[in-house]
């Protein structure tokens, strides 16, 4: 189950199948006020899960008896959204005596792209040490990952999110919400050199990221427009804010590259659905002679249930269960557990 932040999540696997993945998106709910609203997003997911889960287990084919562990995002994401799924976690592991497993949201997106369909592909084989970029609207990460369960944090965002730029971006030229898909399909039409926009935290050797001054940069350019030349250059504003935004994820990506030495590249998060971002990093992939993983479905990049029960089942196969679960308790700013002694 998942409900960290405005979807409504649950899905079914067996091993690191997939046999049912149910999204109920929120976004509508949302939109009309640019971003996602806490309370909004808790009374929707109070609303929907027990739908939500009653049809993951139907499309699976299996009862809540069939079911051997319960797995559910702990954190980080909205507080009061997060406790709609672990209470619902907790009422279910009681109800059917069920092993429960906590996982941590950004770790779910690290791995989405080993999830695999029913018939169990595709077949990914990672080498190690693998890097592993994950952008979506509340994350920005670089991490380099030794085995399950040892990770290198080598890089994050000190402010805005790259998706959470994008969503910003596209509110600011009045488009809806998510700003990320709006933002990539005007841009397919524009001068990605249209606005000289910065890219931030270029100097130095950091791998840490930094949007919000991205933001104010194109705030400050456009603000004085009028709306009909805000209008009339859509197209042109959304290529030049993207391509600030994915040439930076990309250069970090490539310094971290050269830095790790990784034998495979592993990209997912909402951001790594946008095109023209998986256009570039092939052609880093290339450049390097490394694989490159995405999620193998388009839904896996964005929030899912899938990912979670992907690390839970790894998770479970360690013995990780958690101890007590009644006292589970939710983590908003829940850290990625980096299982190194550094
Ligand atoms: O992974 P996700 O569903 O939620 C978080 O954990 O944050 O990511 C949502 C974010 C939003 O900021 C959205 O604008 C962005 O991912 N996004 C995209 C695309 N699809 C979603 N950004 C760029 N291009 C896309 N196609
Ligand atoms: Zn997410």
């Amino acid at each position: 189950m998942e409900t960290s932040c405005d979807d409504t999540c649950a899905a079914v696997l067996e091993d690191d199948r997939i046999r049912a993945n149910v999204i109920s998106s929120q976004t509508n709910l949302h939109a009309k006020w640019g971003g996602v609203v806490p309370d909004i997003a808790k009374r929707a997911h109070a609303e929907r899960i027990e739908g939500v889960i009653a049809e993951a287990l139907k499309r699976a084919r299996v009862t809540m008896e069939q079911i051997e562990v319960i797995a559910v995002t702990q954190g980080p994401g909205l507080a009061i959204a997060l406790g709609v799924g672990i209470d619902k976690a907790k009422e279910l592991a009681a109800r059917y005596q069920k092993k429960m497993v906590a996982v941590n949201h950004v770790e779910g997106h690290i791995w989405s792209n080993l999830l695999k369909n029913g018939k169990g592909l595709p077949e990914r084989q990672i080498i190690f040490p693998a890097l592993a970029l994950t952008v979506s609207g509340g994350h920005t990460k670089l991490v380099k990952i030794e085995a399950f369960g040892k990770y290198q944090i080598l890089g994050e965002t000190l402010d805005d999110a790259a998706g959470e730029a994008l969503d910003k971006a596209a509110k600011m030229m009045g488009l809806g919400y998510p700003g990320g898909p709006i933002i990539e399909r005007l841009a397919q039409k524009g001068d990605k050199h249209f606005l000289e926009l910065p890219r931030p935290m270029m100097q130095g050797k950091s791998l840490d990221f930094s949007f919000s001054g991205l933001k104010t940069s194109f705030y400050y350019q456009i603000r004085e427009w009028p709306k009909e030349k805000v209008g009339g250059h859509l197209a042109d504003l959304a290529a030049s804010f993207q391509e600030a935004v994915l040439e930076t994820l990309v250069k970090k990506l490539v310094r971290a590259v050269e830095k790790t030495e990784p034998k495979t590249l592993m990209v997912s998060g909402g951001v790594a659905a946008n095109l023209a971002l998986r256009k570039k990093l092939r052609v880093v992939a290339e450049n390097y002679g490394l694989p490159l993983y995405l999620p193998f479905k388009k839904e896996l990049n964005t929030d899912n249930a899938a990912m979670i029960g992907l690390v839970g089942f790894f998770k479970a196969k360690r013995g990780e269960y958690v101890e007590n679960a009644v006292s589970l308790d939710r983590a908003a700013r829940l850290e990625l557990v980096t299982g190194l002694s550094d």
